[in-house]
């Protein structure tokens, strides 16, 4: 049993590999300032768990009150979810995105060398292959980015390597290609601020009626349709693999590794559109529209590394990861509501 602090807990990827912590036998502490999810997301995770979590509604740009955290919660691992990660954003702000995500990451290391805290995770992302060839493998170098969100994914994954050459730590590098899906319960899913940028978020907000049609940026990439193909990754087995990635670090004497979370397969946006019209029966209104800044025609994962280190490959099907993203929708078609929860927060 590891006491894992989970940094950006409440949010998509974040409650979801919380869910998985307790049910492998782990011990969550939930740190989150609730700039891009809800706190009532922490009811939902006591209620899917069947446990009181212990969760602090907290700011880890702040470094006083992380060192505070680790000194009262003494984690033995850290996952590390907390940052900015809207790419056209970025773009706008990128002082903003720098200060957040690189001042969170430092903050994190200072607070594991107060608790002595081993290990750590990382929310990384494919975006770090930049223009290499496809397949990503992992032993790519790190090169992108075209946006500042993407060069900070660079910046931390280095950060967190020069630092475990120093201090007693290990570290997890993990390389998401593109989550979607919900947990199959209905209760905790995507629910983005503002308007979506990603295609599954930008798909479920048509669904639901929250905007009028779906645009499709891209029609005449060299793909077999035409548009953009992605290795879209279901929630529920990219959390399983932040466990197993954990469980890795602390049977292995591994100082840095990188895993790739992806399936291996790509799929274009409108397969992508017209499998979840096939699982809602709902006929999507779509435009299409010119190329979107930024794109690249088509990247997936080579996942092998992950599927022989750490036993874990990506099962969830296409039309699962749309399914379950409906049941959410439907479940939340507002998104999460508004309001505290009914769990307290820790002290410090
Ligand atoms: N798309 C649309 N319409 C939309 C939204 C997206 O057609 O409304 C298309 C995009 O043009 C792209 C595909 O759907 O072809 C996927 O776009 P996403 O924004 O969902 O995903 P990206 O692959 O662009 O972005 C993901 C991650 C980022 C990461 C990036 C590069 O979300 O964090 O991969 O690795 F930086």
């Amino acid at each position: 049993m590891m006491r894992v602090l989970v940094a950006g807990g409440a949010g998509f990827i974040g409650s979801h590999t919380v869910v998985k912590l307790v049910e492998a036998g782990h011990e969550p502490i939930i740190v989150d300032n609730f700039s891009n999810s809800k706190p009532v997301v922490i009811d939902r995770l006591e209620a899917l768990t069947g446990s009181h979590l212990t969760w602090y509604n907290a700011d880890l740009t702040n470094r006083e009150i992380t060192e505070a955290i680790f000194t009262q919660e003494q984690p033995d691992a850290v996952i590390h979810f907390a940052g900015l990660k809207a790419v056209g954003e970025s773009v706008e702000k990128p002082l903003w995105y720098y200060e957040t995500n690189m001042n969170t990451t430092f903050n994190l290391l200072h607070g594991m060398a107060t608790a002595e805290t081993r290990h750590i995770v990382f929310s990384s992302s494919a975006t770090v292959y930049g223009n290499n060839p496809i397949p990503f493998q992992e032993d790519m170098e790190a090169v992108n980015s075209l946006s500042p969100y993407g060069y900070s994914k660079v910046a931390i994954e280095r950060v967190l390597t020069d630092t475990a050459k120093v201090a007693d730590i290990q570290v997890g590098l993990l390389r998401y290609f593109n989550p979607v899906g919900a947990h199959p319960s209905g209760t905790i899913g995507e629910d983005p601020l503002g308007i979506p940028n990603n295609l599954m978020p930008a798909i479920a907000s048509v669904a639901t009626g929250r905007r009028e049609k779906l645009y499709v940026f891209g029609t005449d990439y060299p793909t077999p349709d035409g548009t953009c193909l992605r290795d879209y990754i279901h929630v529920q087995d990219l959390a399983a693999g932040h466990v197993a990635a954990l469980d890795y670090l602390a049977a292995h004497d591994t100082k840095v590794r990188a895993w790739n979370f992806g399936t291996g397969q790509g799929t274009s946006v409108l397969e992508l559109i017209h499998a979840f019209e096939k699982a809602s029966g709902l006929t999507l209104p779509i435009e299409y529209a010119p190329r979107r800044d930024g794109d690249r025609d088509a990247f997936w994962a080579d996942a092998s590394r992950a599927k022989i280190e750490l036993g874990w490959t990506a099962e969830k099907t296409i039309d699962e990861m749309c399914a379950d993203t409906w049941r959410f929708q439907q479940a939340n078609p507002e998104g999460y509501p508004d309001g505290d929860p009914i769990s307290r927060p820790a002290q410090l």
